[in-house]
């Protein structure tokens, strides 16, 4: 029978479950062209509506995967490994994690996303680095991932572009925030990586994408489960994203705490989920005998300074200026701070991350469309965590602003972000739960 289009779309509208070959020809024939974007619209919110069992599910992960180019990175002698967040607020893991997975030996060939909404992304944070590009061909991200043994580069032309239209169309259509659509989504990138292993850090809490823990835990589930079914080592840590990770939000910013990290700097909650981020990484791809064994590796890596220079590495030969790691002041800085006091004495007991990354968008850290332009100067810098002890009139924050324009806006945002009570909330761990 000949496949169309429209019955496609009926199918899922009646809650059908649709066959594999449905599934191919519908994205072969979305990226190809000859399914318009208001068929592919009309899925989307189908799928949205009737969701997708497992099956389903790996058919479109794989279907789109293969619209483009699956890298066979074969001929690096090492195991090839990738973390993939799923997005938060002052989520700097990337930028940490990379450089010390690859100065334990495996190779991290890393495509990431830019930041949308009140989300942050790798690629913009990279792009504050003077002169970095994220931009490279394919072979030019082989030549850096085989002489630094990382490379970070964003998703090019080449890699699913059934999903880089698919997603652009969503994000227009109101149809992001469905678990089969992120889960395949996020998949067909990875898995176009020519990786052996992948760690999934999902977040959970306030500032993650899907905000119910029970969404998180099924969207980590289902994504280790399209990657084993393609033959990788998967494992999902459920993170918390209830505060900004780190003290920074904002792209200069965060490279500069990045650094430090790197340096042994860094806070503890940032460093320390990047150590647990790259044991698993290192564990998954067989360089360590052990998570234990994995963890001592990735500690000693920051310890000696190795992730430091690996970094460094990278950033040469992605045309940055390696400089900056030796001095920060040669990142972007913004023309004036604001600091935001305490009305109260107390503890903080909540800092609202959602609210945080929706001021540092609106003074210029993010996107309000997929078009806007990054001010990669300006942010939000915390000098209290949640827990902390605060006097009244002590600073809470320091805004990094260039254009006071929404100055107003994103302070009486973040007012109201943190909340100060009589009483510290239960401390809980960052990681709150592994799906291995
Ligand atoms: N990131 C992706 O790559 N795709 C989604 O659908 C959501 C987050």
């Amino acid at each position: 029978m000949t496949l169309r289009a429209v019955d496609i779309i009926q199918r899922k509208r009646d809650g059908a479950e649709l066959g594999v070959d449905e599934i191919r020809f519908f994205i072969d024939g979305y990226a190809s062209g000859a399914v318009p974007d208001y068929q592919a619209a009309a899925l989307a919110m189908a799928v949205f509506f009737r969701g997708m069992t497992a099956a389903e599910i790996g058919a479109l992960c794989e279907s789109m995967m293969r619209t483009g180019e699956v890298l066979d990175l074969s001929d690096l002698p090492g195991p090839k490994v990738d973390k993939h967040s799923t997005g938060g607020v002052g989520d700097k893991t990337s930028l940490i994690l990379a450089p010390l997975a690859a100065a334990c030996g495996v190779y991290v060939p890393m495509i990431s996303g830019r930041g949308l909404g009140h989300t942050g992304g790798t690629l913009d944070k990279l792009e504050s680095i003077p002169g970095f590009q994220v931009r490279l061909s394919l072979s030019e991200f082989r030549r850096v991932l085989r002489s630094t043994g990382l490379g970070l580069i964003g998703q090019t032309p080449e890699i699913a572009p059934a999903d880089r239209k698919l997603y652009a169309l969503r994000d227009v259509t109101s149809t992001v925030e469905s678990l089969p659509l992120i889960a395949a989504s996020i998949m067909s990138k990875k898995m176009a990586e020519g990786l052996d292993a992948l760690v999934l850090d999902v977040k959970v809490g306030d500032g993650a994408f899907l905000t119910k823990y029970e969404d998180s835990k099924a969207l980590a589930q289902t994504m280790v489960s399209i990657g084993r079914g393609m033959g990788k080592k998967v494992a999902a840590l459920l993170t918390g994203m209830d505060q900004p990770l780190g003290r920074t939000v904002g792209n200069a910013l965060e490279v500069v705490e990045s650094i430090e990290t790197l340096k042994g700097r860094g806070p503890r909650d940032l460093e320390s989920l990047s150590l647990e981020l790259t044991a698993w990484m290192l564990s998954l791809a067989g360089a360590s005998p052990s998570l234990e064994a994995a963890r001592g590796q990735a500690r000693e890596a920051l310890r000696s300074g190795a992730g430091l220079r690996k970094l460094q590495e990278v950033i040469e030969a992605q045309g940055g200026d390696p400089r900056v790691c030796d001095d920060t002041g040669l990142l972007p800085r913004a023309r004036e701070t604001v600091e935001l006091r305490a009305d109260a004495d107390g503890r903080v007991t909540a800092i609202r991350c959602r609210a945080v990354g929706h001021a540092g968008m609106l003074l210029g850290a993010g996107r309000e469309t997929l078009d806007s332009r990054i001010d990669p100067a300006v942010g939000i810098v915390l000098s209290k965590k949640v827990g902390d002890l605060v006097v009244q009139g002590e600073p809470l924050l320091t805004v990094h602003v260039d254009d006071r324009g929404r100055l107003d806006d994103a302070l009486a945002i973040l007012r109201e972000a943190v909340a100060i009570g009589p009483e510290a909330p239960p401390a809980v761990p960052l990681v709150r739960e592994v799906i291995a």
